[in-house]
């Protein structure tokens, strides 16, 4: 699976013109240039006849595709075939867009299809509970986007904050490996700030970036609107957890005890401050053998 970190800033190009041939070239440079600079990721969603241009000029950037189809190779006149999408370079696809919406059993295969190929799974949802039964399926991320308020720069983080808040809980509790997404109306950093407190891990954009006069100025706006509220937002535990890790992603319950001990956790409290490090999401449980093991999450 193509990795990419959080939280993470995905601009969708749709069909605008500012975002169409050559003119998608100069947007994927000024995010090439940013994601150099700046430690919160940035990605690109262009229309299907320019993911091969953009991937190929600038691999280092996640390229997202508009939608796929859940499909095999074979006779599909006018399909996008999802191993097409991988082969052009895409690390993801945008599934069940508002503007490109398709059957829930569709949606499922789709997420299937991309655990198979390893494509991030990008699912959009209207609502808190179509979120919820999405969240079913596990794809990697679901983005809450009122239709309502796309393109009108009324920002969904500020204007539905409940929406959201509702959203992140309800997936949280089915699928706690997948990461949420808010998009619709999303134009400057402190938007991207509240969408962030609310629970978020990165946000969907269109028309606030691919339109603005400036997007670099609206980009960096964001990236640093970001960077900021993730420093606020670090949990206390985490430079503890980071150090007991020390590079390694999973670790035996056992032995990170141990470490946690050894960095002068007194034991009675090591139980303890574990079960509330995954309780906050810093960890995740998983089992080998058996055993139960922690994965530090990103
Ligand atoms: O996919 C992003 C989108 O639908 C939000 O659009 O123009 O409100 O940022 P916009």
């Amino acid at each position: 699976m193509p990795r990419i970190s959080y939280p993470f800033i995905l601009v969708n190009c749709k069909t605008y013109a500012e975002a169409t041939g050559d003119n998608v070239l100069k947007l994927s440079k000024i995010i090439h240039n940013i994601n150099e600079s700046y430690s919160v990721q940035i990605g690109i969603a262009p229309q299907f006849t320019d993911i091969y241009r953009v991937c190929l000029r600038y691999p280092d950037i996640p390229v997202f595709a508009q939608h796929m189809d859940p499909i095999k190779p074979g006779s599909h006149t006018g399909h996008i075939l999802p191993e097409s999408l991988k082969e052009a370079g895409c690390a993801g696809v945008i599934i069940n867009h508002s503007e490109r919406r398709i059957r829930i059993d569709e949606i499922c295969e789709c997420i299937n299809i991309c655990r198979e190929l390893e494509l991030i799974s990008v699912v959009c949802a209207s609502t808190p509970e179509i979120c919820m039964a999405i969240a079913t399926f596990s794809p990697d991320i679901v983005a809450i986007e009122p239709p309502e308020l796309i393109g009108t720069g009324i920002p969904v983080s500020k204007a539905k904050p409940e929406v959201v808040k509702r959203a992140v809980n309800a997936i949280k509790k089915i699928s706690p490996e997948t990461r949420i997404f808010c998009g619709a109306g999303i134009t400057k950093g402190e938007d991207v700030s509240k969408a962030l407190e609310l629970g978020t891990d990165g946000i969907l954009v269109a028309s606030g970036v691919v339109k603005a006069k400036d997007p670099e100025k609206v980009l960096i706006e964001f990236v640093e609107a970001a960077e900021s509220t993730i420093t606020e937002k670090r949990h206390p535990l985490r430079d503890l957890m980071e150090k007991a890790f020390a590079g390694k992603r999973a670790l035996s319950k056992r032995a990170l005890v141990r470490r946690l001990v050894r960095l002068g956790i007194p034991e009675e409290f090591v139980d303890q401050k574990i079960v509330s490090a995954e309780i906050q999401s810093i960890l995740r449980k998983t089992y080998k053998n058996g055993e139960v093991y922690y994965i530090l999450q990103e």
